[in-house]
């Protein structure tokens, strides 16, 4: 029986739900049986004891306390803003990281870790969950079996039902960083291309505050790859409908959409059509929820030597550039190339 123990920083949002995951892996995650055991810590310290308490985990005070209790990997689930810092503190630990989405605030933020983990030999995944996803699997496969034909149009869409707190969104670098971001992933993931132009308008028609802080809650880019085909990838933080995330590709032979099941938040204009006629999906972590364990057991693979890094930060620094570069085209309303990254 193999033992794992993972130190998780930030039980947020997003971090309470990584907390259940890890704790649902204990035993389940191969056929031997792998026992995950979970250590945490949080600046919110009641709460974080709270969680803990609820999950058999445990609580440690710091940061430098998690680590230094010898976990075997960090899970980094706190601000966009500290990542750099804490993917710095695993590296130096020696010890596997798992990250959040994005590496940094920008990608100028960003290269300094890229070379960091690069220097001392650090092992990072980075939390692009959506890489797990049956539905985008099952397109990647078809698209790269020559199912589809040649691919004439993509079009990506996420959507939220409401908006995170305005407070989250003055430092989430944006509509396109924070949530587009897994789009742009997604599309360089799916079809091999790199993204090299972008050109973005977005809207504020919801809560005068979201534009008080510089950020949209709606928006659209349009897209170019490298080899000329086009697409778009839209957001919003008011999808009353339910959360909505798919993506159609159309090709000269067949057309698949990802996210279009029972639950997709949609209604049919069609006379006699139910479908879908499920409860709509309501938010990223259920819409996910499977996306998010598989991608945590990868995580314990990882630490293991069991499989390849699913998503390297360099993966997530790629698509990050799309995002600054659309952010740059919101702001200045003309199209902007991609800057590619540079050979090394
Ligand atoms: N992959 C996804 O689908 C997805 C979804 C949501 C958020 N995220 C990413 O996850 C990250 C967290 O987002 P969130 O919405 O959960 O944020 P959040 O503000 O809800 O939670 C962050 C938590 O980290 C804690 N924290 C902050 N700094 C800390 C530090 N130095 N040490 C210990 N604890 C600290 C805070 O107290 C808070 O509990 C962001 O980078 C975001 O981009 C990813």
């Amino acid at each position: 029986m193999k033992d794992v123990i993972l130190g998780l920083v930030g039980v947020g949002r997003i971090g309470v739900m990584h907390a259940n995951n890890i704790a649902s892996l204990n035993g389940v995650l191969n056929p031997q049986g792998t026992s995950v055991r979970l250590r945490l810590t949080d600046v919110a310290e009641d709460h974080a004891r709270n969680i803990a308490a609820g999950l058999g985990a445990e609580f440690l005070p710091s940061v430098a306390d998690l680590i230094a209790s010898g976990v075997d990997g960090l899970v980094i689930a706190t601000g966009t803003a500290t990542h750099p810092e804490l993917i710095r503190a695993g590296v130096d630990a020696g010890i596997p990281v798992f990250c959040e989405k994005p590496v940094a605030m920008n990608v100028a933020d960003a290269l300094p870790v890229l070379d960091y983990i690069g220097n001392n030999n650090g092992v990072v995944q980075i939390g692009h969950q959506r890489r797990f996803d049956a539905g985008y699997l099952e397109a990647k496969r078809a698209y790269q079996a020559g199912e589809l034909g040649w691919i004439h149009s993509l079009r990506a869409v996420t959507c939220d039902m409401t908006p995170p707190p305005v407070e989250f969104l003055a430092t989430s670098g944006g509509l396109f960083r924070d949530c587009s971001v897994h789009d742009f992933d997604i599309l360089r993931w799916l079809t091999g291309r790199e993204i090299v132009e972008v050109y973005a308008k977005g809207s504020n028609n919801g809560d005068p505050a979201i534009g008080d802080v510089g950020d949209v809650d709606t928006a659209l880019a349009v897209i170019t790859f490298d080899d000329g085909t086009v697409g778009t990838v839209s957001a919003s933080r008011y999808n009353g409908a339910g959360h909505d995330v798919r993506l159609e590709i159309q090709g000269s032979n067949r057309t698949v959409m990802v996210g279009l099941d029972s639950k997709s938040a949609l209604a049919s204009a069609e006379a006699g059509i139910t479908f879908p006629d499920g409860e709509p999906h309501q938010t990223f972590a259920e819409r996910f929820d499977q996306a998010y364990r598989s991608e945590m057991a990868a995580f314990v693979e990882l630490i293991l030597g069991e499989r390849e890094n699913p998503c390297t930060p360099q993966d997530a620094v790629a698509a990050s550039r799309v995002a600054d570069a659309a952010q740059e085209s919101l702001v200045t309303g003309a199209p902007v190339k991609v800057a590619l990254p540079m050979a090394t």
